[in-house]
């Protein structure tokens, strides 16, 4: 026996104290510790205690029968070995104990050699499993481990993406969190889930990733744009498209983020650009980033002009409620600015607390 197998618990359940002698006195031979019972309920208390690996427990008891007790032991833990000791006349019973998840059996008066040779087996059959059952748990600690490594990394590097963006434009840094915010404190007041929130989130940082095909000049030029100047700039939300579109979205997600990107200058009356779609054309995301990119631009400074009061913010999105802007995400704008006294710096530190994210976006703050 090796010196790992002595350790080993062995309950006996016998009620005929010349079998379970011999039982006992062959299985401590074999260097086993020992537990006996002899009856049903006495097993179960015991079992529950020491939770031996290794039963062998006679069919015909007082009380509580073998076929019980097995039926018990199992439910408690499927991976105890029970071996079981049946008698003449007992063969439905034996059928009925190896149906229910018994490892074995030994007719009385036990084989010495036999019983040996069982629990042996019994044993080197609970290691096995039990290794393997050890195995699959580090197996699902890693997978575990390395799909939070792997979100973490997805999440840092769409938080890097939409700053790169934003380096090239100082006026406006800061952007694309704030529109992400905004956008995400819109889905908690329509009561989205939380993977749709995530959603919006990555869609706001990343809704402008295009303007890093926009001439600087244009993005910083002090006067109102020329037509041929506002065409070139109405190319960003194709760019953001074709520089996202091959991250794997719906991997992570479950959802295109590059779709949402692509429609968040679209407009419910089709006046929107680039396709022109209408309301039923765009995704419920889009409809949120549209009217969260408006008042965060509305509250920023501009090259061309200061920061909007929040009054002139409200009449635009009150005014195209319904026609451009999704009437839902308006009133749950206004349910927010109301909230926050009508002050949007008040509005973004908010959001962002809501967040847990209470610092970067104050770093270009609207003014
Ligand atoms: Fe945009």
């Amino acid at each position: 026996m090796a010196s790992d197998q002595a350790k080993i618990k062995i309950l006996v359940i016998e009620d005929e104290p010349m079998v379970l002698e011999v039982t006992v006195k062959q299985l401590e031979r074999l260097g086993f510790d020992l537990l006996t019972a002899t009856n049903g309920n006495e097993a179960i208390a015991l079992f529950e205690k020491e939770m031996p690996p290794i039963v062998l427990t006679d069919i015909e008891l007082p009380g509580l029968s073998g076929i019980d007790i097995l039926k018990r032991i199992k439910n408690i833990s499927p991976v105890t070995q029970v071996i079981i000791f049946s008698g003449v006349g007992t063969t439905k019973d034996v059928i009925e104990a190896l149906r229910m998840g018994a490892s074995d059996y030994l007719v009385k008066p036990v084989n010495i050699g036999l019983l040996t040779h069982t629990v042996t087996r019994c044993v080197e059959r609970f290691e096995l499993i039990k290794e393997r059952i050890e195995r699959k748990t580090i197996l699902e600690q890693e997978v575990r481990k390395r799909t939070a490594w792997l979100r973490h990394t997805f999440s840092e590097t769409i938080k890097v993406l939409g700053l790169l963006t934003e380096k090239r434009d100082p006026y406006t840094a800061g952007h694309q969190h704030r529109v992400a915010l905004l956008a995400m404190g819109i889905g908690r007041k329509l009561g989205l889930s939380a993977n749709t929130i995530e959603i919006i989130n990555v869609a706001g940082l990343l809704h402008d990733t295009g303007k890093i095909a926009v001439p600087v000049e244009l993005l910083v030029k002090p006067s109102r744009l020329s037509t041929l100047e506002m065409n070139l700039m109405k190319m960003h939300p194709r760019s953001s498209y074709d520089i996202i579109k091959d991250i794997p979205f719906v991997e992570s997600l479950g959802k295109d983020v590059s779709e949402i990107v692509l429609t968040h200058h679209e407009r419910l009356d089709g006046s929107g650009y680039p396709g022109g779609l209408l309301g039923d054309q765009l995704e419920q995301e889009a409809k949120i980033l549209c009217v969260s990119d408006v008042i965060e631009a509305m509250s920023s400074h501009r090259p061309y002009r200061p920061a909007l009061d929040m009054a002139t913010t409200k009449h635009e999105i009150i005014s195209k409620k319904g026609k451009a802007y999704c009437p839902d995400c308006v009133e749950a704008c206004l349910e927010m600015i109301e909230e926050n006294g009508n002050d949007a710096r008040r509005l973004f530190s908010s959001l962002a607390e809501e967040s847990g994210d209470g610092l970067r976006w104050q770093i270009h703050s609207v003014e």
